[in-house]
């Protein structure tokens, strides 16, 4: 298992992984571009015997809930491929995403949760992260 930053070379490989997770968005190539070339965010992946098996994707932001510094490391995605989970792999990839914020000044990191996700909540609290608050998202067309 070797995680490493994500290269130009994985990118139709990543999005194919990207939409595992996020079946209306992930396949978009700019987003992943952009991971690729700006210097706020970054992804990283977990590869085995050459192929991808997981991923996270961290970014700068200026302001995160219950998070005092700015700017804070953000988890913006994190997904293991259902044959690899309880590996230890999804740690790995947080890991990297930490210290790549670490680098960049970060005192804290923060990330989110869909209220069903009970996996994602308990695998976040394991990994050190604590509950700060829950949020009702609205929208309207302009
Ligand atoms: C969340 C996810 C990335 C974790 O990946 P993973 O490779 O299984 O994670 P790890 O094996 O490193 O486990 C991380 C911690 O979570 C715990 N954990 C993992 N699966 C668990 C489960 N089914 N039940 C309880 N705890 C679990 C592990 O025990 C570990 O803690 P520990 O080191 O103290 O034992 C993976 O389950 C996933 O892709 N889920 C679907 C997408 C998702 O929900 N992403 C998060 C969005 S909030």
């Amino acid at each position: 298992m070797h995680i490493r930053p994500l290269g130009l070379e994985d990118v139709p490989a990543y999005l194919s992984l990207r939409t595992s997770l996020w079946p209306g968005g992930g396949a978009d190539r700019e987003e992943v571009e952009g991971l690729l070339s700006r210097s706020d965010q970054a992804a990283f992946v977990a590869e085995e015997a050459g192929a991808l098996v997981g991923f996270v994707e961290v970014a700068l932001r200026p302001y995160a809930e219950g998070c005092t510094t700015s700017p804070v490391g953000y988890l913006e995605g994190w997904y293991v491929a259902p044959a690899w989970r309880g590996q230890g792999i999804g740690r790995l990839l947080v890991e990297a995403a930490e210290d790549w914020a670490r680098a960049r000044g970060c005192r804290e990191m923060a990330s989110d949760a869909e209220p069903g996700n009970l996996l994602g909540q308990e695998a976040h609290r394991r990994l050190g992260y604590q509950e700060v608050e829950r949020l009702i998202c609205f929208r309207k067309d302009l």
